[in-house]
């Protein structure tokens, strides 16, 4: 997978003078089934969170409240978004390294996620990332 897979999607809005309700549903709106979801939150100033990559997992990252950045690196290319609406999802396929910083305060990072926490899909070590994602046999 390269950047040209990432994609920043624009979730449906119902907008009401009571409150803006916002849905997701698989298979219409991201593309893959949801089996995980899990949020970070009370993230103190300063802090960096990701610094590692997955080999099959598919997310999509929102900042539920506040905002932060993520960067993102296929291998090849990086690219930072700024994630600062609850409707907006960033959508990061397989294969792409993360580093998530400059986190406001009380900002919420709710991620939904193609299958359960399993460690052996992650690369933890940036070296081992860059041989299989340069290698082309993912
Ligand atoms: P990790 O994915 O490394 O967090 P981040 O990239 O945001 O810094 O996960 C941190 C710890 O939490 C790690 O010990 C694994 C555990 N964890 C779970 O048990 N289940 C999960 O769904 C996730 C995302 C993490």
């Amino acid at each position: 997978m390269s950047l040209q897979h990432v994609r920043l999607i624009d979730l449906p809005r119902i907008l009401d003078p009571r409150g803006n309700l916002t849905f997701i549903e698989s298979g219409n709106h991201i593309p893959f089934d949801i089996r995980r979801v899990y949020y970070l939150y009370d993230v103190p100033g300063g802090a960096h969170r990701g610094g590692h990559g997955h080999k099959a997992l598919h997310q999509l990252m929102i900042a539920m409240s506040g905002s932060f950045d993520v960067l993102l690196d296929d291998g090849r290319t990086k690219f930072k978004y700024h994630l600062n609406r609850s409707y907006y999802g960033l959508y990061i396929p397989p294969m792409m390294w993360r580093e998530i910083d400059n986190f406001s305060s009380g900002s919420v990072c709710m991620v939904l996620a193609s299958d359960h926490y399993d460690e052996s899909d992650y690369y933890r070590e940036y070296a081992d990332f860059l041989r299989d994602a340069q290698g082309g046999n993912k």
